[in-house]
């Protein structure tokens, strides 16, 4: 998928437009800026240390290469013209390659408005042309708006890695959910 290719717009709940689309290079800025404020609010995501500018360099790089040669998809969404969150789903390898591993997070002035609900469904829809059957994730025992948002989408509870989360000291599970969709 070329970068900045855009795949569909809608109406938020809160009257917002909103408009998804691949991620382009123009993004670099308002990522860094994202996943550190991710870090500083704390959030029950799998990364605990800001990025640098060079570190985004890298990553950025390396995600536009895999989404441009189809090997995994991302949804980026933008809000009246300015960057909102992202969604990725990687296809695994081998005799796991029909099954696709989800990440999901939303700018925080952009959440509980249903954009993150629309977005995986937009990545799920995607990710089958790359012969993906099967979407995973992880998610913090604890986040419950994030297990809420999975099961409104349709994924369910089916496993759990006791004390697979060590978060500010304290232990929690880690819960796995799948979604079969194709
Ligand atoms: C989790 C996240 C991706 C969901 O995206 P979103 O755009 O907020 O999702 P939606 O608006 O589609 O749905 C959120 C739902 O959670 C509900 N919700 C909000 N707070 C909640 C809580 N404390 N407990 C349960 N449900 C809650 C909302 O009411 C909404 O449900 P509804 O549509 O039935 O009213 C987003 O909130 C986020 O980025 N959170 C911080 C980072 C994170 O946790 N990422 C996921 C890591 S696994």
């Amino acid at each position: 998928m070329k970068e900045g290719t855009i795949y569909r717009s809608f109406t938020a709940r809160n009257g917002r437009k909103v408009t998804l689309r691949a991620p382009k290079w123009g993004d670099l800025d308002d990522m860094l800026q994202f996943i550190n404020s991710l870090v500083e609010e704390k959030a029950m995501i799998m990364m605990n240390e800001k990025q640098t500018r060079d570190s985004e360099i890298g990553w950025l790089s390396t995600l536009l290469g895999s989404v441009e040669k189809d090997k995994m998809v991302a949804v980026v969404a933008e809000v009246d013209g300015r960057f909102a969150g992202s969604c990725e789903i990687t296809p695994k390898r081998g005799y796991l390659s029909h099954l696709g591993s989800l990440g999901i997070s939303l700018v925080a002035d952009y959440r509980d408005a249903g954009i993150g609900q629309e977005m995986m469904l937009e990545a799920e829809r995607q990710v089958k042309r790359l012969g993906v059957e099967v979407v995973d994730l992880e998610v913090f025992e604890e986040n419950a708006r994030a297990i809420h948002t999975y099961e409104k989408v349709g994924y369910k509870i089916t496993g759990r890695i006791p004390d697979g989360v060590k978060y500010g000291g304290d232990y929690m599970d880690a819960l796995i959910m799948t979604k079969r969709i194709a």
